[in-house]
């Protein structure tokens, strides 16, 4: 496989924690994508819908189409020469927000919410399955807030919660980064992002692929009430994550 992402590339994300890749799938692959993940959303009956947007779970698991996208080598070779460790799959998500929605996502990190101990990077994949302007549920990221220290898990419906608890980001600079069907970004799991409401007439679908290192180790906690929260079935704390529901990147 040819190089995934330029030198370049792997600098800017590991100086700001995030970076954008344009094409990293074409537009038609982007488009039969965006087609089976709104056919996912219809097929599920008791899809949770959240104002700030509608949330499938474990596509890779449930529909043959999108477990191409969330398995695709391209999007794994990129996410291991950002991260610089050997990763395995942690989950996907689809991220729909609907047309007029009237919520943001707030500010928040991802790590936080997840039950990971010992992880030495993890990351995600933002693939945009249609045209994201900003009016459209794009993604705002405060470069270089991957370096923060402290974390707790953050309420994605209050503007304030994480500028109360890292009050040094309030008047850091923000990024927002439009994307054309078939980009993505790919964030650090610490770096504070957010996304805008979907003003348009048009879904803003996004398909998520999240990547942890290889090496990170189960941490049992408890679950807030209607948290989605992906963990491993009969671990013990302190164990691996087992490779079967978790594959490691080729
Ligand atoms: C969103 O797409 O609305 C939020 C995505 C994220 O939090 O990673
Ligand atoms: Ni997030």
């Amino acid at each position: 496989m040819n190089q995934p992402v330029t030198d370049e590339q792997v600098v800017a994300y590991r100086r700001d924690g995030f970076v954008r890749i344009p094409g990293i799938i074409g537009e038609d692959e982007a488009a039969r994508y965006a087609r089976a993940a709104l056919a996912a959303r219809d097929r599920q009956k008791d899809v949770p819908r959240d104002p700030a947007f509608t949330h499938l779970m474990q596509l890779w698991q449930q529909d043959e189409t999108l477990r191409e996208l969330t398995l695709s080598p391209v999007l794994a070779a990129a996410a291991t020469a950002l991260a610089g460790v050997p990763l395995r799959l942690y989950h996907d998500h689809l991220l729909i927000k609907e047309p007029h929605n009237g919520a943001p996502t707030e500010f928040h990190q991802d790590q936080p919410y997840w039950p990971h101990l010992g992880s030495r990077h993890s990351l995600s994949a933002w693939v945009a399955l249609v045209d994201v302007p900003t009016t459209r549920g794009c993604m705002t990221f405060i470069p270089g807030s991957h370096l923060l220290d402290g974390r707790h898990r953050q309420d994605l419906r209050d503007a304030d919660n994480l500028m109360r608890a890292a009050p040094e980001l309030v008047w850091e600079p923000r990024v927002t980064v439009p994307l054309r069907a078939g980009d993505c970004t790919f964030h650090h799991s610490l770096t504070a992002h957010s996304a805008s409401p979907n003003l348009t007439d048009d879904p803003r679908v996004a398909h998520v692929v999240v990547y942890m290192d290889v090496e990170t180790r189960y941490d049992p906690r408890e679950r807030l009430v209607g948290e989605p929260l992906v963990e491993p079935a009969g671990v013990a704390a302190g164990v691996p994550f087992p490779d079967d529901d978790f594959p490691p990147l080729p």
